[in-house]
């Protein structure tokens, strides 16, 4: 499938980058490989020939700044395209996977707890799937503590409940579905978080700014955010993420290999 944009894309041509002097109307990406694709194209569709069409192309229009044709950063072209691959929303009907018990020995979410929270603590658990690391937080923030766990999907948060209703530990977790494109909990609950985790979920969400801007209204002034990604999200990518927090008010302090995945902590300034 080739997806195409339209020449809307003007209003985010904010990170260019310039590919010269040359006047194209449009350009080629692998969003695999995260990489513009150059190369012959056909005479007939103008397609890159050196490329199979398949799902991993994305086809971008590109505007004229006037002096010389530019093309916004790869990572910006995804953040607009709605269906892009890598950024498929994790289907409920394979949840079981988010909770088998190898992945408690490779993630030791209860560590992940004793380390960012203590008894008592309110956490923001951000796309929080069947409830992996929520069950951990819930136990960690003790009765006096509450865990709200966001997701999506009602049909997550049905499986989180059916899971740790028996383990007891539903009087510490709020439940709330979210809409794709925001957190949407009342304002009073605005400052009012001691830490907020994103596990695995921000490649998922069309708009990563608005999230890391949203968490940061959650969250009391120095509050943490923790934020790991999986290998499919590149380098590059993670960059960006960060950058995005940074400008929504969060700095850095930690940054390290999740297992093998990225991860970052930030606190809200
Ligand atoms: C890969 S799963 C990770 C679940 C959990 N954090 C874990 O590691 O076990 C991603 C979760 O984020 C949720 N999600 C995806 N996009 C979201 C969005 N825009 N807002 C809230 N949740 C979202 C999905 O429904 C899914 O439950």
């Amino acid at each position: 499938m080739i997806y195409s944009i339209d020449e809307d894309l003007k209003e985010y041509h904010l990170d260019r980058v310039c590919i010269g002097r040359h006047r194209v109307n449009h350009c080629y990406f692998d969003l695999r490989r995260r990489s513009p694709i150059v190369g012959p194209r056909s005479p007939e569709s103008g397609t890159p020939t050196n490329v199979e069409e398949n799902e991993s192309v994305l086809v971008v229009l590109l505007a004229d700044s006037g002096r010389r044709t530019v093309i916004p950063t790869v990572n910006q072209h995804c953040s607009m395209v709605p269906n892009r691959r890598h950024h498929e929303v994790f289907p409920a009907k394979r949840a079981s996977i988010l909770d088998m018990r190898l992945r408690w020995f490779l993630y030791r979410p209860d560590r992940l707890a004793e380390k960012y929270m203590k008894p008592g603590d309110r956490v923001l658990d951000f796309g929080c799937g069947p409830g992996f690391f929520t069950r951990e937080f819930a136990r960690r923030v003790g009765e006096n503590g509450q865990v709200c766990a966001v997701d999506l999907q009602a049909a997550m948060l049905a499986i989180l409940r059916g899971n740790l209703e028996p383990e007891g530990l539903m009087t510490r977790i709020r439940l709330h579905q979210c809409r794709p494109d925001a957190i949407d909990l009342p304002p009073e609950m605005n400052g009012t978080f001691d830490a907020a985790f994103a596990m695995f979920v921000v490649h998922e969400v069309p708009d990563p700014a608005k999230l890391f801007q949203e968490i940061a209204r959650l969250l009391k002034p120095g509050g943490t955010l923790y934020c790991a990604e999986p290998v499919i999200v590149s380098g590059e990518e993670f960059q960006e993420y960060v950058a995005r927090a940074g400008e929504a008010g969060f700095r850095q302090i930690d940054r390290s290999f999740y297992f093998v995945n990225r991860a970052v902590v930030m606190k809200k300034r």
